[in-house]
């Protein structure tokens, strides 16, 4: 039933299944997750970004332990380098209150950040990771090099047109086409990109002079969706917000609970938790920064900043503070195992493509 285009990615990764469970850094994309995934068929994710070297390295091993199937490993670029080092004053004032009330005695404004990117691609090499994909920019000629010769196919994200160009003309193997309503962070890397672009109008765009094979994302929660996708000429779809849900999702059940029971206008960008542009359900902590948003630190520095409120929230399951992150089509959740979502998927893709006939 499926597209060309799909049958080529999944003989070119390895896969039964078109569809990507998107790597979610932070906690979601457990080994349990990834392993379950890639058995069922699709290309699990894990989401290394906030990973230390050594964890990483865990975390494949782990999942190694449950599946021989493929999956990837999703690392972070470079981070943005402009914006404030510091929040401003009234940013840090508000941080203060928020850590006064979840009792955070450790909030620091002069958090340590160090980039752990070429450990990271060191750990893939060694572990010969057959997918390394990349999110906020793309990896040096040297680090895709080495990855290239471990054996790794390479997929980096783009949030434009322009973009999606970069990614094709500096070797990648396939580009993720993350639409606007995509849920956490934008994965832009040109000051251009701005707040992006809808997934329709960026498939309809790209898709006319991309060469490489091109993976849509953003808002993606049933099979009808992916037929629409795999209509306009993707080779694959990559989800998130549908995964998290997932019985083997490390996301947290509060967290959850908010996203099955989201409506589709109560997701909003901010850059208050991170410093970056991101997507999640509103609430106390972004309501009050909203108007001074612009106060807050470069990323991934507010990030640091803003890790032990957010620790402290989640210890409390008060989703008040916590950063609910998820698409604009979190309503669609279900409630149920990563190999019954696949299975639930891939049937309502026939089904679509059925009645389309
Ligand atoms: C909780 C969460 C964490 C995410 N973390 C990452 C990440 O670490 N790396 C990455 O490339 N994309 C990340 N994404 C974005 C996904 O790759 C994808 O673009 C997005 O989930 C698509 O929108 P959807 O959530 O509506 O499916 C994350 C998404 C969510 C929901």
């Amino acid at each position: 039933m499926w597209t060309t285009a799909a049958r080529s990615f999944c003989s070119q990764f390895g896969v039964s299944l078109p569809i990507i469970q998107a790597p979610m850094a932070g906690g979601p994309t457990t080994p349990e997750l990834v392993s379950a995934v890639s058995k069922a068929g699709g290309l699990g994710s894990i989401g290394a970004g906030y990973l230390s070297p050594e964890s990483l390295q865990e975390a494949i091993r782990a999942t190694r332990q449950h599946t021989d199937s493929p999956f990837s490993i999703n690392l972070f670029a470079e981070p943005d380098g402009s914006g404030l080092a510091e929040p401003s004053a009234e940013v840090k004032e508000h941080l203060s209150e928020f850590a006064k009330k979840l009792g955070v005695t450790d909030l620091s404004f002069q958090p340590e950040v160090r980039s752990v990117l070429d450990e990271h691609v060191s750990v893939c090499c060694d572990e010969r990771v057959p997918v390394v994909s990349v999110t906020f920019g793309l990896l040096s000629p040297d680090q895709c090099q080495r990855l290239k010769s471990a054996g790794a196919k390479l997929i980096a994200t783009a949030t434009t047109t322009g973009e999606a160009c970069i990614v094709e003309q500096n070797g990648y193997d396939a580009v993720v086409l993350q639409g606007f309503e995509a849920g956490a962070h934008r994965g832009s890397f040109t000051p251009e990109a701005g707040q992006g672009v809808g997934l329709l109008p960026l498939m309809s765009q790209a898709s006319r002079v991309l060469r490489i094979p091109f993976i849509a994302s953003g808002g993606i929660m049933d099979g009808q969706a992916i037929a629409a996708c795999l209509l306009m000429g993707a080779s694959a779809v990559q989800m998130g917000t549908a995964f998290l849900t997932t019985d083997e999702s490390g996301a947290d059940l509060a967290w959850k609970d908010r996203i099955v029971s989201a409506s589709d206008s109560d997701t909003v960008l901010t850059r208050a938790f991170s410093g970056k542009l991101a997507r999640g359900l509103r609430n106390e902590f972004i309501n009050t920064l909203e108007p001074i948003e612009n106060g807050a630190a470069r990323y991934p520095v507010q990030n640091q900043i803003t890790n032990p409120i957010r620790a402290a929230a989640k210890k409390a399951r008060n989703t008040e503070f916590m950063s609910l992150w998820c698409g604009q089509a979190a309503r669609l959740s279900r409630r149920t195992s990563a190999a019954d979502l696949l299975r639930q998927l891939a049937d309502e893709v026939s089904a679509a493509i059925t009645g389309f006939r």
